[in-house]
């Protein structure tokens, strides 16, 4: 396999750039491959609910998508625990920086703050404040983060409801993670 002709990023030349910026271009192409990989093996994360970590996802997601939510939110709500795996104690800011390019600035604050809106939900009984969201309450999207907890996110643990299937979601994952990254006609829509 053809590789670059330098050992320090220092010494490389034109040429060199030219072929990493277009061997960098095929990697992102397939990016949705590996969100949808990355989804899969959800099913062997975090343990302990009625559903694994894929079920979960992919029943926010479909939450979202009855609820007549745009491709922004359900592909939003799809990848929003993405980050359990890898980064446990932040995972929200995880599944954020991985849609940050490709969405709406609303969705992808909600991503980043969901975990602290969740706690309305059970952080009574850890000893927690359910009331920590209040410290976002001036910004724009709050109200969008109530709906995504209260609506999708903290309802969807339940092994009888009616979930679509992974496969399901993939032309939305194609969509979105093919969109020219930091585009405003995305990102500031
Ligand atoms: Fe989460
Ligand atoms: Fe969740």
């Amino acid at each position: 396999m053809k590789t670059v002709t330098f050992t320090k990023m220092e010494d490389g030349t034109e040429e060199d750039y030219k072929f990493l910026s277009e061997h960098e271009a095929e990697f992102c192409h397939a990016l949705p491959d590996r969100i949808m990989d990355a989804l899969e093996n959800l099913r062997n994360s975090l343990s302990g609910y009625k559903i694994d970590r894929l079920e979960h996802s992919l029943q926010t997601a479909t939450r979202a998508e009855r609820d007549g939510a745009d491709i922004d939110w359900i592909v939003s709500a799809l990848i929003h625990d993405l980050g359990d795996d890898l980064a446990p104690l932040n995972h929200d800011s995880m599944a954020a920086a991985i849609i940050k390019p490709y969405v709406r600035e609303e969705c992808a604050w909600v991503l980043q703050h969901h975990g602290i809106f969740q706690y309305k939900y059970y952080a009574d009984k850890i000893g927690l404040n359910p009331e920590e969201r209040h410290k976002y309450k001036y910004s724009p999207h709050f109200d969008a983060a109530v709906k995504f907890c209260r609506d999708w996110d903290q309802t969807s643990f339940d092994p009888e409801y009616d979930t679509f299937q992974l496969e399901h979601f993939r032309p939305l994952v194609e969509e979105v993670f093919r969109r020219p990254a930091w585009d405003d006609t995305h990102i500031k829509a």
